[in-house]
């Protein structure tokens, strides 16, 4: 029987298949495991369920000399240094396809609450602010018909591109196979969504240039992750009209502080990182990283792994 540390509650009876095999501990907190706690518990560990918020780094991986296996709860691990777990052979596995669809939708709600301004248009209906039938209030932007630039053409770029073609989108895409180059991609895009992985070439991949490059009745949608896009740059960018709109899922810091900028800028929709939040990915997310778990304390193949870098 292994030992196993499990840094947050999960949907679902995933976590009961992992307790009838290992001595399984789950951090019982709504906020994660402050990073020392995270290092105490994970140093007697053999198997590691992690999430996204949970630092993996080399200092920790070294600290843990029984660590077998790190299964993160998420598609995404750029929270996890794979160079040294690879250094240990510390298998590292993910949660792939499961939350593809959740996020894709979440993509799309978001691209449509932006160019509807549906934020303020809830908020009318709240406030003294519905008067009567106005022909020039609430006007937003067209979204059938428009283009669509999708910068990462993986899973879930794919899918929301499926979601597009009902909206009769023309789809611009950075992918291999016939994408077009980023700045052309963001010069003739009305809605630019960010599907791309975090990693040190991505990181504020839409700086202040690119954002430049973009029309000013572009809106940008971020369900990846908040570094990506340098969001000093995106927030001047919106409060001079250089764009139109954003709607971020994700925001760097995650959550920003309290009374961080990012929390009341104009023409802003931000949500708490929902994109895979419906119940049946949530779940299939904590029966992947299980499963994950389960294989590599066997001494088998996970059966999602990730690449490593070692
Ligand atoms: C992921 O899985 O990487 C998402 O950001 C959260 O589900």
């Amino acid at each position: 029987m292994a030992r196993c540390f499990v840094t947050r509650e999960l949907p679902g009876p995933a976590l009961d298949r992992l307790r009838e095999r290992h001595d399984v501990e789950v951090w019982p907190e709504r906020l994660p495991p402050p990073y020392e706690k995270l290092r105490r518990q994970t140093a007697d560990a053999d198997g590691l369920l992690s999430l996204l918020t949970d630092r993996i780094d080399a200092a920790l991986i070294e600290g843990s000399p029984r660590l077998k296996a790190i299964a993160n709860y998420a598609v995404g691990y750029d929270n996890i240094d794979l160079a040294a777990a690879a250094a240990r052979d510390i298998p590292v596995g993910n949660t792939p396809d499961v939350l593809t669809d959740a996020t894709a939708d979440l993509t799309f709600a978001l691209l449509l609450a932006a160019a509807r301004k549906l934020p303020d248009a809830l908020l009318a209906t709240q406030t003294d602010d519905w008067l009567t039938w106005e022909p020039a209030a609430h006007l937003g932007h067209d979204v059938y018909g428009a283009t669509l630039g999708i910068i990462g053409m993986g899973r879930i770029g794919r899918a929301v591109a499926r979601r597009a073609e009902g909206f009769a989108m023309t789809v611009l895409h950075t992918g291999a196979a016939g994408g077009v180059p980023l700045l052309e991609l963001l010069k003739r895009s009305d809605f630019v969504s960010i599907h791309c992985p975090l990693t040190p070439d991505t990181h504020h991949l839409i700086d202040g240039a690119a954002l430049a490059m973009m029309r000013p009745s572009a809106i940008l949608i971020n369900t990846a992750r908040g570094p990506i896009v340098d969001q000093a740059a995106l927030l001047d960018a919106l409060r001079d009209g250089a764009i139109a709109g954003a709607a971020l899922d994700v925001t760097d810091p995650e959550p920003p502080p309290a009374g961080d900028p990012v929390l009341s800028a104009p023409h802003l929709i931000l949500v708490p990182h929902i994109g895979s939040a419906t119940r049946t990915a949530r779940e299939r997310m904590a029966t992947l990283a299980v499963e994950n778990l389960l294989a590599a304390l066997d001494g088998a193949p996970m059966p999602h792994p990730v690449h490593t870098a070692g």
